[in-house]
């Protein structure tokens, strides 16, 4: 079950990530992707403050990963500048997924070192006009048996966020 979302504003897209946090477990990796300035780290910051985080989430580009305190830890991940695939190897990724929140900017250039089990959200901007320059099409695909089961529950909850419109779900 695919979810699609539409966010009108950095706050309401800071909240659907925050709103996901409350449902996630240790061991969770999640994809984050879309253009440069789609929002990746703005979600990304939302899902460390459902976590608890206090600390402030900066974009983690020049670090590659940055590891953070909160309910559970959470690793967050860009792996946009990364030359090669063997750096990402390299940080022993599976490692970092056990007992912690993963979140990945850029990770579907690196799917063949994820695990099955995840959920993969990909942020659009919406083509030129700028009536709608603060619009985001959110579309969320679960990855794996465990995410499948979990998808529909966890639609129910992010539709709940006030202001979000949603498309079809398939
Ligand atoms: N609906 C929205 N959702 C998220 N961000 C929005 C929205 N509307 C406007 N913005 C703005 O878009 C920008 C998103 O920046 P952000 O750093 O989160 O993007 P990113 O996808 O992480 O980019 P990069 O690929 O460079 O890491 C912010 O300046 C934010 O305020
Ligand atoms: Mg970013």
């Amino acid at each position: 079950m695919i979810t699609r979302l539409v966010s009108t504003s950095a706050a309401m897209t800071h909240e659907i990530g925050k709103t996901l946090a409350h449902e996630l477990e240790s061991g969770d990796v999640i994809v984050l992707s879309g253009d440069l300035g789609s929002g990746k780290t703005v979600f990304a910051q939302g899902v460390a403050a459902g976590l608890g985080v206090t600390e402030r989430v900066v974009s983690p580009t020049f670090a590659i990963a940055r590891e953070y305190a909160g309910r559970l830890p959470l690793h967050h991940l860009d792996v946009y500048r990364l030359d090669h695939v063997q750096e990402a190897i390299d940080l022993g990724l599976d490692e970092l997924f056990d007992d912690a929140v993963t979140l990945i900017e850029w990770g579907d250039g690196i799917r063949d070192l994820l695990p099955v089990d995840r959920l993969e959200v990909e942020l659009a901007l919406t083509p030129d006009d700028s009536a709608s320059e603060d619009t985001r099409h959110l579309t969320i695909t679960p990855f794996g048996e465990e995410w499948s089961a979990r998808a529909p529950g966890l639609a129910v909850g992010l539709r709940a966020v006030e202001g979000v419109q949603y498309g079809d779900s398939a």
